[in-house]
């Protein structure tokens, strides 16, 4: 069975068929934010595909089991033609900074978030001395750039068919690199709040380290094959290839976004849809002892929908190899990751297909002990990010 729509999210890799360091900022550096407009103009070639449109519940899941019916067409032969894409779209972006410049002041990392959060996923407002990456990143005295993916959070939400899908999510992400190595993100954007009187000014980074997490590494991998020179370096979470089958989307339960909240999902129409309960939640993201309960719930309270473009896409989407990508990677992980592993991330990484796509780079695979898919909510974020943030530093990054 060919079926590449049973694979939908990070899955898709397995069939895509290849086709604590040295001082940075002082430790009494804090984070100064600004939240940002950011428009970011687009030339992409999407695609249409032939698919059940998703405007109730009943329709969430039957658009599920349609595009897993292992008769039915692939995402590929659902492809009727090409999506010319040629617009900006507004972004909703957060830069924080180190209130004291450091060692690394002038390296910037941008950050993807995955499927069902917003960029939230990096800055968690529960516990956030513990769960925070961005205030992990900026006590070591690195910027950061985290964004809401099209169509989730605060960012513009386009149709959901034909043009929130990869390719234009691509095009986003290299979209917002360009524009801050340029060091005129702020000043090409809306400033929508500060988070202190202090005005940040536009800077170019030396560097930028991508970071991802699940589809946002997904993302990461594609744009850094097609824009290698974009990039220092990344770190890919929740990202693995392996030869193992993957979860599909018959395992996510999905409601129509408008019907399960009509007061938080009023802006989605027509072809979003957004994991129905905590127990869902738990099942892709969670791994028992490793989490508080506390964090499932507000994992619950800040999920996001997503588009049924962006799933499609995933059909048709394959890797070249990110021939320009000079910068290292590492592979970080949840040691029992069930959604990209099927439950267990040990012993299934397939290093000879990752060094085939990223031949420039050193790869470092790391399995945080214990973890499931959403690293940066369970209970041992923060031993996690020290040993990302060391991983930069011993690369010079
Ligand atoms: C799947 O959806 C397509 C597009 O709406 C429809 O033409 C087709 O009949 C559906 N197939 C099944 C088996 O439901
Ligand atoms: C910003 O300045 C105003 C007026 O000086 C002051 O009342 C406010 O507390 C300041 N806000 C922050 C976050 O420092
Ligand atoms: C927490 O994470 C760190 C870094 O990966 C690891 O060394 C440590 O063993 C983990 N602790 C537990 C209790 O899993």
């Amino acid at each position: 069975m060919s079926n590449m729509w049973s694979s939908a999210l990070i899955g898709v890799l397995g069939l895509t068929q290849i086709a604590a360091g040295a001082p940075g900022a002082p430790a009494t550096s804090t984070k100064q934010c600004v939240e940002l407009r950011v428009p970011v103009p687009v030339v992409a070639l999407n695609h249409h595909y032939i698919m059940p449109r998703v405007d109730s519940n009943i329709d969430a899941i039957d658009w599920t089991v349609n595009v897993t019916t292992w008769s039915n067409p692939t995402a590929a032969e659902r492809v009727t033609g090409d999506v010319s894409v040629d617009r900006t779209f507004n972004i909703n972006a957060q830069l924080c900074v180190p209130s004291q410049k450091g060692a690394k002041a002038d390296i910037l990392q941008i950050a993807t978030h995955g499927l069902g959060f917003d960029k939230r996923y990096f800055d968690v407002e529960v516990k956030p001395a513990e769960y925070s990456y961005v205030n992990a990143a900026v006590k070591k005295g690195y910027s950061i750039l985290t964004y809401d993916r099209l169509g989730t959070g605060k960012s513009e939400k386009p149709d959901a068919y034909d043009l929130v899908q990869i390719p234009t999510e691509i095009e986003i992400l290299a979209g917002l690199t360009k524009l801050a190595r340029s060091g005129k993100l702020i000043s090409s954007s809306k400033i929508l709040s500060t988070s202190s009187n202090t005005t940040i000014p536009d800077v170019k980074p030396s560097k930028v380290v991508h970071v991802g997490h699940s589809f946002g590494s997904f993302l990461v991998a594609l744009m850094l094959s097609k824009y290698g020179t974009l990039s220092d370096g990344a770190i890919l979470s929740s990202f693995l290839l392996t030869k193992l089958p993957m979860i599909d989307v018959l395992h996510y339960d999905h409601d129509f976004a408008r019907q399960h909240d009509p007061v938080r999902f009023a802006e989605y129409g027509s072809g979003y849809f957004v994991l129905n309960t905590e127990s869902c939640l738990q099942k892709l993201f969670f791994r028992k002892g490793a989490f508080e309960p506390e964090l499932l719930s507000y994992t619950n309270k800040i999920k996001q929908p997503e588009a049924v473009g962006t799933y499609a896409s995933e059909g048709t989407s394959s890797f070249a190899p990110a021939a320009q990508f000079k910068g290292p990677i590492q592979l970080f992980n949840g040691e029992f990751d069930n959604f990209i592993c099927n439950g267990d991330c040990r012993g299934v990484y397939d290093k000879e297909t990752t060094e085939f796509l990223f031949p420039g780079s050193k790869i470092t695979p790391y399995l945080q002990p214990n973890t499931g898919h959403a690293l940066n909510v369970a209970t041992n974020a923060s031993a996690g990010y020290q040993v990302m943030l060391q991983y930069l530093d011993s690369n010079g990054l």
